[in-house]
């Protein structure tokens, strides 16, 4: 059984979106745990749920409530998120890209990915915000590329160039909202791991050596995809749970979606902010 999509399968999910909505989407949004709330901000929304289009699968994941909402905000069309897929959820990494090539073939030109991470470097704290300034694809290393089959010319080539797959604008615009709303940023490298056990303290021991600054279970997947079709990436991790190289202390799901109600306004003011200088 082959795991990747066709041009065909892409534009049939595309086909569904576009006779539910008039937007046509020029940012995309999405939603980490615990962080949907922004979500609620988009005007004049059209909501479809996961399950009503074809090929996309549903997140079974607490706190991710699964669908899209398509609308304005910032006098910018997006098409937002609420909720993503993952790779630990039991499906592809090709299932769990497929709404950026989606996005792609709906005309998105700007990516905003955000997500809840733990800690790795010793001074960031629950309830920080970090920039993503670079990643580490180590489910990549391990095989686990969404960019693996028939490379979609129409996308991309074959071998995409990541040397800056977070857009240095982006970031720059990022840090400069940050500055003027008075809400401190940390900027750091992104670690992705397939999940879903949390890493144990010699892990994260291994992942700080490695140079990784927050650690988590999703984004490095949709962020190839962008980057291989030439979409700008903006990348935010919402620090959820503090590091715990020595094992002193343990890391739950619920930790992670509380420390969410302090990181959705200050992403919220950066995301917007943003949008607002596009
Ligand atoms: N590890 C991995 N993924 C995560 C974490 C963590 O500590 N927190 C939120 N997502």
């Amino acid at each position: 059984m082959r795991d990747w999509f066709t041009m065909e399968e892409i534009d049939e999910s595309v086909q569904a979106i576009l006779t539910r909505t008039k937007i046509r989407p020029q940012v995309g949004i999405i939603l980490g745990s615990g962080l949907g709330g922004l979500a609620d901000a988009v005007e004049n929304p059209d909501s479809i749920s996961f399950g009503e289009i074809p090929y996309w699968v549903s997140s079974t994941v607490q706190g991710h409530v699964g669908r899209i909402v398509l609308g304005q905000l910032e006098r910018k069309s997006v098409l937002v998120m609420q909720g993503r897929i993952h790779y630990y959820e039991g499906y592809t990494m090709q299932q769990v890209t497929l709404p950026i090539r989606v996005m792609q073939r709906m005309g998105v030109s700007h990516l905003v990915v955000t997500n809840a991470a733990g800690a790795i470097h010793p001074d960031y704290r629950p309830g920080d915000v970090m920039l993503i300034s670079d990643h580490i694809n180590l489910m990549g290393m391990n095989g686990l590329n969404p960019l693996r089959g028939p490379n979609l010319d129409a996308f991309g080539e074959r071998f995409p160039d990541m040397s800056q797959a977070y857009d240095r604008e982006l970031l720059r615009l990022a840090r400069q909202v940050a500055d003027e709303n008075g809400i401190a940023v940390r900027e750091g490298v992104y670690v992705g791991l397939s999940g879903p056990s949390f890493e144990t303290p010699a892990d994260l021991r291994f992942l700080r050596a490695i140079g990784a600054d927050a650690v988590g279970m999703s984004t490095v997947p949709e962020v190839t995809v962008a980057v291989h079709g030439k979409t700008r990436v903006l990348g935010i991790s919402g620090i959820s749970n503090a590091a715990n190289l020595d094992g002193s202390t343990i890391t739950t799901h619920e930790e992670v979606l509380e420390s969410g109600k302090i990181l959705v306004p200050k992403m919220t003011a950066i995301i917007r902010g943003v949008l607002a200088k596009l």
